[in-house]
């Protein structure tokens, strides 16, 4: 659209005649775009209402595109406060340890010391990357036909030990077949699995079900009996980096990037995840994977 636009601006210079002039300044206004001047709109008083359309639509592309470029200059002014305090925290440390002769004893103790922040790094780089790369729009999914018992088990018996140290009953009930990507399904249920376990106090419990529903939807639920989401954290939850006060008390606290990576799992097969949470009674996550049209294997029931 944009190009045609400026082609019919060169090739005839000058002042357009009134019934065009809407489109001039709209060419006008297209050359002058850049990113910071996302925030322009058409002015359209005075259009012709066979053309209002494309006015309308143009403005909004406009919304959609400085929405787009706001969220992610606020990602990365975020990424980079995430990375600062625990870098400058073991750069600290590592100065303070140099800073005179020290035992061997204490070399290694800095060094331990260290470990699990580096491995946090790690771990937050790699959901980083897991996020930018699944927002390509090449982004291809290997799906095959899953069995949820099996994929739900397989979830339960990696975080068995996990759960038995703290006290929490695990256990996994589901029925049917589900066409998915089976990397990225695990994924999804270890993160609400490790949020259930990491927000569940001893002698609670933790449950993962699974259905094919009537209409060829998949549903895959992971509920917990834990300290549950205050209503006003609860829309906020699922954006990066976004961690709620009450569960930073509870043990290990995350980059609040797990449910991020969650949503845009789903996105990926066209689905959709639903929370819902009552404080100090627990939390239920829901996934809902829909019948995918056009593609090899569907979501059986049996
Ligand atoms: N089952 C749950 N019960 C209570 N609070 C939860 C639960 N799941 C998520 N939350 C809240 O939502 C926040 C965001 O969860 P998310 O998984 O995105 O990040 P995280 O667990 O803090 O870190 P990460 O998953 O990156 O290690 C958590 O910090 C926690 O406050
Ligand atoms: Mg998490």
């Amino acid at each position: 659209m944009t190009k045609s636009l400026m082609c019919h601006f060169h090739l005839y210079p000058g002042t357009p005649s009134y019934g065009l002039a809407p489109l001039h300044r709209l060419a006008v206004l297209v050359e002058g775009l850049g990113v910071r001047q996302l925030n322009q709109r058409v002015d359209e008083t005075n259009w012709p209402e066979e053309l209002r359309i494309l006015a309308d639509n143009f403005n909004r592309l406009l919304i959609r595109l400085d929405d787009a470029f706001s969220r992610m200059s606020r990602f990365s002014a975020d990424i980079a406060h995430e990375l600062r305090t625990p870098l400058q925290i073991l750069r600290s440390e590592a100065e303070t340890t140099l800073s005179r002769e020290r035992s061997p004893d204490e070399y290694r103790q800095c060094l331990e010391s260290g470990l699990d922040e580096y491995a946090r790094l790690a771990r937050m780089v790699d959901a980083l990357l897991f996020l930018a790369r699944s927002e390509q729009a090449d982004t291809a999914l290997d799906c095959k036909q899953l069995d949820l018992q099996t994929e739900l088990q397989s979830v339960c018996h990696f975080f068995q030990a996990m759960a038995d140290e703290q006290g929490i009953s695990l256990r996994a009930a589901a029925t049917g077949q589900l066409w998915a990507d089976q990397g990225l399904v695990r994924r999804a249920l270890a993160n609400l699995v490790d949020n259930a376990l990491r927000n569940t106090l001893q002698g609670g419990s933790v449950t993962l079900r699974a259905a094919i529903q009537a209409s060829g939807n998949a549903e895959v639920r992971v509920s917990d009996s834990g300290c549950g989401i205050a209503p006003e954290d609860l829309p906020h939850i699922t954006e990066r980096f976004y961690t709620a006060d009450r569960s930073r008390q509870r043990r290990g606290q995350g980059s609040g990037l797990g449910l991020a990576i969650v949503q845009s799992i789903m996105h990926l097969h066209g689905g959709t995840m639903t929370i819902a949470s009552i404080p100090d009674q627990g939390t239920e996550v829901a996934l809902h994977f829909p019948v995918m049209t056009g593609s090899a294997g569907q979501n059986t029931a049996v």
